[in-house]
């Protein structure tokens, strides 16, 4: 989550970035449906001391962006990105692209260099990112690769690593195999050394076998619990099954990593589903836990790793335009995207 606020000059003083003064951007200057969303020209945002501007390439498209788009639930206000109205009025975080202008304090960019990871407003020509959340582009992976991968794939590493602590030879359900999260979770538990099974909607079980997935889930026709199967770890990115029917499908001593799902209600987003799985964590044997993404470069420097040796390649299933950002939510709110999309921007 973005942690800091992006300015766009009314003037621009920054001699580094040169050229015309503004640029093409998608903005919101409330909270609503994607009808809120205009494409226009705006000022060229300026660095700060620790901040980095990148030409934007290619943004992602995650449900993060349609949570600050609506403000919704409404728990996320209270959360840096204004309570009235979105502090920062242009949306979009994954990115990728190349330096074009650094902050005085920033020591491992400078202009040039094609880098990935997450900017305060990425749906621009120009996105202004902390430095922290940058990391160079493996060379071998393309800018719209890279600019699908950072949310998605940092949250699945620690969902697998740190929270999960996933192991070689271990049985692994990935609830929400086919959507953001979960085609990056697929591939890295693989990576790992897991048997994994995915779970998705019955049109895209092809998606999620072409992941790596062992064994695929229609969740239409089939609950988690069902036949023999107990898994040793469950990620859980969708769905919002009951923790009973989730607790059944672990083993014994199975680990179920709530990373979130859709539909929990407008105030809270259905958080007291992770608080239950906590403290019902403390008098069972299994232990079920809940976490709020690091984006930090403790996650995007393994992630690049993974790209760059192609254990994990970003699942890109559809493309729009800066212009077809609306519609690209529009999509997202409709179930219609598989893995990621992504907004193409620039060259
Ligand atoms: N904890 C964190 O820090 C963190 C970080 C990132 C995201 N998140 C949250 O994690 C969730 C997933 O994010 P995402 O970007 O991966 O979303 P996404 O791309 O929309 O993926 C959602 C997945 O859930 C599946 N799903 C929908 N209904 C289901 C059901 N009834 N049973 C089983 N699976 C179902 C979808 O399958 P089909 O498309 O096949 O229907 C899809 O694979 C979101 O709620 C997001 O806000 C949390």
């Amino acid at each position: 989550m973005p942690t800091t606020t992006t300015t766009h000059a009314t003037t621009t003083t920054d001699a580094a970035v040169t050229g015309p003064t503004t640029m093409r951007a998608v903005t919101q200057r409330a909270y609503g449906s994607a009808d809120v969303l205009s494409i226009g020209t705006i000022d060229r945002p300026t660095p700060t001391d620790d901040e980095v501007i990148v030409e934007v390439v290619a943004a992602g498209l995650d449900r993060g962006v349609w949570h600050v788009m609506t403000g919704l639930p409404y728990l996320i206000r209270l959360m840096g990105y204004g309570l009235r109205r979105p502090t920062n009025p242009v949306p979009g975080a994954d990115v990728a692209g190349r330096v074009v202008a650094v902050g005085s304090a920033v020591t491992r960019f400078a202009p040039g260099d094609e880098v990935f990871g997450i900017a305060n407003g990425s749906f621009a020509e120009l996105a202004t990112a902390e430095e922290a959340k940058l990391v160079a582009k493996p060379g071998n992976v393309t800018f719209e690769e890279a600019a699908v991968s950072a949310i998605s794939g940092i949250t699945a590493l620690q969902a697998l690593t740190t929270v999960g602590r996933a192991e070689a030879g271990q049985h692994v359900l990935v609830i929400g195999a086919s959507g953001g999260v979960g085609s990056f979770a697929v591939q890295v538990a693989k990576a790992l050394g897991a048997t994994v099974t995915g779970v998705a909607s019955a049109g895209k079980l092809d998606a999620v076998r072409s992941l790596g997935a062992d064994h695929v889930i229609d969740y239409s026709t089939t609950a988690i619990d069902d036949g023999d199967r107990r898994y040793d770890l469950i990620v859980d990115t969708g769905g919002r099954n009951p923790l009973s029917r989730i607790r059944r499908a672990l083993t014994p001593t199975g680990t179920l990593v709530i990373v979130g799902g859709e539909g929990g209600g407008r105030l809270t987003g259905g958080i007291t589903r992770q608080l239950r799985a906590a403290a019902l964590s403390l008098v069972v044997r299994q232990r079920l836990a809940f976490f709020v993404s690091s984006e930090s470069l403790e996650y995007l420097e393994p992630l690049a790793d993974h790209l760059a040796d192609g254990s994990v390649v970003p699942a890109i299933g559809q493309r729009f335009t800066l212009d077809e950002v609306p519609a690209a939510i529009r999509a997202m709110e409709a179930g219609g995207l598989t893995g990621k999309a992504v907004i193409d921007v620039g060259r």
